[in-house]
């Protein structure tokens, strides 16, 4: 029996950046996501006793690095079910993998909740999100849809599950995606968070704040409050990434028409009064998240700045689900 599924990445207002020493990739700080409705990554997962080990196509190619992180989040999945049978993977992105876009949430949401539909189990969203929690944080989020939440690891529950926070309907703002590069980042997330841990000096800073920010963040969209969610975003973003530069080796994920898409947003903002505010990821990519009345004039703008590769527009989406079709393609 073959599962399929869609997921949608998110991306996240407060960022998750660095592990608790314990656990199973336990985040340290909690964050605060939206779910994108214009991506999407489809995966198809057969479970078949002939098969030696797992096989994995993503976007038609082998991939023996994803291979491994697929293999392990699989076998949580036979724990649960009792079934040792390997399994054929096949997904696609229809946007650039691992270039700051989140295809690794999406791509492990999509995963759990495909190979979850093909071994008969009828796991609850929670349980799915610390499943694919396990193989990345940010996967753990889209598993929901609208604005969610993911706690950080605590001493009494070092094993926390995504939460929706509200709908998308709820607060439907949109989101331009200003793609600066299609070429894959120097340094995941996982090395990169290893390395700030050790090396940034500002790493604990980050740490004290985190609750904070995330506070103030969920009381901002509880109200719809665009001005006080946008200040507490951006100023988190640019904390992480102060954390991410100062590490050593520096993690520099920005190009220059990163810097000119945060000058222009901030420039929509202030002097032309927009609703709008930007976030950025591991990765060159600037997201700008604005009211759905700004969305156009922020694309035309940001797609007038020089070196862009393209701009897309995205609503708030959906979590997570199992589609009932057996072909991805
Ligand atoms: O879950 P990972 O390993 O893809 O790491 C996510 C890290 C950031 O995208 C930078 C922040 C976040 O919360 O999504």
């Amino acid at each position: 029996m073959a599962g399929t599924a869609l997921a949608h990445p998110n991306i996240a207002l407060i960022k998750y950046w660095g592990k608790r020493e314990a656990g199973a990739n336990v985040p340290a700080t909690g964050s605060l996501s939206i779910t994108l409705d214009a991506l999407a990554t489809r995966t198809r997962v057969e479970f078949d006793a002939t098969l030696a080990r797992d096989e994995l196509l993503l976007d038609g190619k082998s991939d023996p690095f994803t291979l491994a992180r697929v293999t392990a989040c699989l076998d949580s999945l036979r724990a649960i079910a009792h079934d040792a049978r390997r399994a054929r993977v096949e997904t696609r992105n229809d946007f650039p993998t691992a270039a700051g876009l989140a295809s690794s949430a999406s791509g492990f949401a999509a995963l759990v909740t495909a190979a979850s539909a093909a071994l008969g189990l009828r796991l609850d969203r929670r349980t799915l999100s610390k499943v694919a929690r396990r193989a990345s944080g940010s996967a753990a989020r889209s598993l929901c849809g609208g604005f969610v939440v993911l706690h950080a690891g605590r001493d009494d529950d070092d094993d926390p599950a995504a939460q929706p926070l509200l709908a998308a309907n709820e607060w439907p703002l949109s989101v331009v995606i200003a793609i600066t590069t299609r070429a894959q980042k120097e340094t995941g997330s996982r090395a990169g968070m290893q390395s700030s841990r050790g090396s940034s000096p500002f790493y604990s800073a980050w740490l004290e704040r985190a609750d904070h920010d995330l506070a103030i963040a969920q009381a901002a969209v509880l109200a719809r409050d665009f001005a006080q969610l946008a200040e507490i975003s951006e100023h988190n973003c640019l904390k992480m990434h102060a954390v991410m530069q100062s590490s050593r080796p520096p993690l520099i994920y920005w190009n220059g028409a990163t810097v000119e898409c945060m000058r222009r947003v901030r420039e929509l903002r202030e002097r032309e009064g927009a609703q709008v505010f930007f976030t950025i990821d591991a990765g060159p990519q600037v997201k700008a998240i604005c009211v759905p009345e700004d969305a156009a004039r922020v694309a035309a703008a940001l797609g007038e700045v020089p070196g862009l590769e393209s701009v897309l527009t995205s609503g708030i989406g959906e979590g997570a689900r199992a589609l009932q079709t057996e072909e991805i393609a």
